[in-house]
């Protein structure tokens, strides 16, 4: 057909596996250690957080972990989602370049975040687990995890990041519409909570918070767990599946894509749409560029150090090795608030260290200019997170028609930005600010980091 648009595939076509990048690393992941002993962690240390199934295939190293049907069933509700061709952006654009993005705004939550959350609450119902714990930052986590606990049928408690809180009141309302409860981090509920407003009754508070307050609160409760929506390997893992119907729906376009670009919070909805691409190239296959566009304001993968830290605030996360900021650093409040984690996966950050994957900070004033043009044409109003993949697409689309070279170019579109109007509203009235993160800050935070033998 000539100038198609859309490309679909029926629910059938859903993956059955989740791929596992870590069977085809060149070199192995160093392995996360315990915050008290510093040694590595083993399964049992995890057990207070996780389901044991989870904590299997955060350590698994088999390449094709299989889909539960239960979750599958869950999946069809919005899966597979469209992969489009943006052939009125490319127009706009006056470039070669074919522009192809998944959109994964389709999910009931309106992000990406639902692939893992359906995948966590279904093996936490199987332990036995009646209540889950987490953070969130844009809100699009905390609204997956109560949509997913609705279809599980377990409660969900949700620290959403201060900041978000206030900028976002709608999201508070959708995961309440889910019957999750919803509670601005940092909150007196926690004694890390109070410990930070005590020093700071203003913190705008950060993901590295909130996350030390949902773990310390599971802690709390034997029949209680904790989920988180980023980071991990297992939750790298469940996110694979945009990148494998990505695949098979360019192959009915006839095409494969030269650049994938996707923006990078903790790196989640990037491994899902570029792992199975670099797989591919691993095993010998083609091997495109990929682009990890992250905020200036908070740029762990340009400016971090890889180095073992907390994942959290509190400190009482296991320690892995990434690309960090220090778990001290609290970013400015910007709109991207999904992007405001003070680290990277320890799988992405592993990728940059082998030179597999192309860092690029972007400010926000030219993510959301950027995200403007392609509501203005493809339609699709995309969140202020996705927008940074939306500018590191149109910077590659427009170096496309200054070098004259037609490249085939793969974005993923996480979400959309409906619950996000009082950013765009900003933006509009040049109230948006390029924040600059505070450099003394930042070197204090990574001053310290902890102190591990084997870096
Ligand atoms: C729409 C959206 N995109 C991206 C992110 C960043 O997370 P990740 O890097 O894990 O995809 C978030 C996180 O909340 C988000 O809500």
């Amino acid at each position: 057909m000539p100038d198609t648009v859309k490309y679909m595939l029926d629910e059938g076509r859903i993956p059955k596996d989740w791929y596992n990048i870590v069977a085809d690393l060149p070199r192995p992941l160093e392995p996360a250690l315990h915050p008290g002993t510093l040694k590595p962690v083993g399964p049992h240390d995890l057990q207070a957080l996780f389901p044991e199934a989870l904590i299997q295939q955060e350590a698994s190293a088999e390449r094709s972990i299989e889909i539960p049907e239960p979750v599958r069933e869950v999946y069809r509700q919005w899966r597979p989602s469209p992969l489009y061709r943006a052939r009125r952006l490319e127009r706009a654009l006056d470039t070669p370049a074919k522009i192809y993005y998944k959109y994964e705004g389709v999910s009931p939550a309106g992000s990406h975040k639902p692939n893992t959350a359906v995948a966590q609450a279904f093996y936490n119902k199987e332990a036995g687990v009646k209540r889950l714990t987490t953070e969130t930052g844009a809100g699009q986590w905390g609204s997956a995890l109560a949509f997913a606990g609705a279809e599980f049928g377990l409660d969900v408690r949700v620290y959403m990041v201060k900041v978000s809180f206030e900028q976002k009141p709608y999201r508070k309302a959708l995961m309440e519409a889910w019957g999750a409860e919803c509670v601005a981090s940092p909150s007196a509920e926690t004694g890390v909570g109070r410990q930070i407003l005590a020093e700071y009754p203003n913190s705008p508070g950060s993901l590295g918070i909130a996350i030390s307050e949902a773990v310390e609160a599971a802690g709390q409760h034997s029949d209680t767990k904790y989920s988180l929506g980023s980071v991990l390997n297992h939750v790298l893992l469940h996110q694979t599946v945009i990148g494998q119907e990505a695949m098979a729906q360019l192959e009915m376009a006839g095409d494969y894509p030269d650049i994938i670009v996707g923006c990078t919070g903790g790196g989640s909805n990037f491994a899902g749409i570029a792992f199975p691409f670099i797989g591919v190239g691993l095993r010998g296959g083609p091997k495109p560029r990929v682009i990890a566009c992250e905020p200036a304001a908070c740029p762990s993968l340009t400016r971090g150090k890889y180095a073992y830290d907390f994942g959290d605030t509190g400190h009482l996360t296991p320690l892995v090795k990434m690309h960090t900021l220090g778990s001290t650093f609290v970013p400015p409040g910007f709109h991207a608030g999904g992007l405001r984690y003070h680290g990277m996966a320890p799988l992405v950050s592993l990728l940059q260290d082998l030179g597999l994957i192309e860092p690029r900070a972007l400010a926000q004033n030219s993510c959301f200019e950027a995200g403007l043009q392609f509501a203005r044409t493809e339609g699709i109003l995309p969140a202020p997170e996705a927008n940074h993949a939306v500018r590191g697409t149109i910077e590659e689309a427009l170096c496309c028609k200054a070098e004259g070279i037609g490249r085939t170019i793969l974005f993923n579109l996480c979400g959309h930005g409906h619950f996000d109007m009082q950013a765009y509203i900003d933006y509009r009235s040049g109230m948006l600010a390029d924040h600059s993160y505070d450099e003394v800050e930042l070197h204090a935070a990574l001053a310290n980091l902890p102190k591990v033998a084997a870096q």
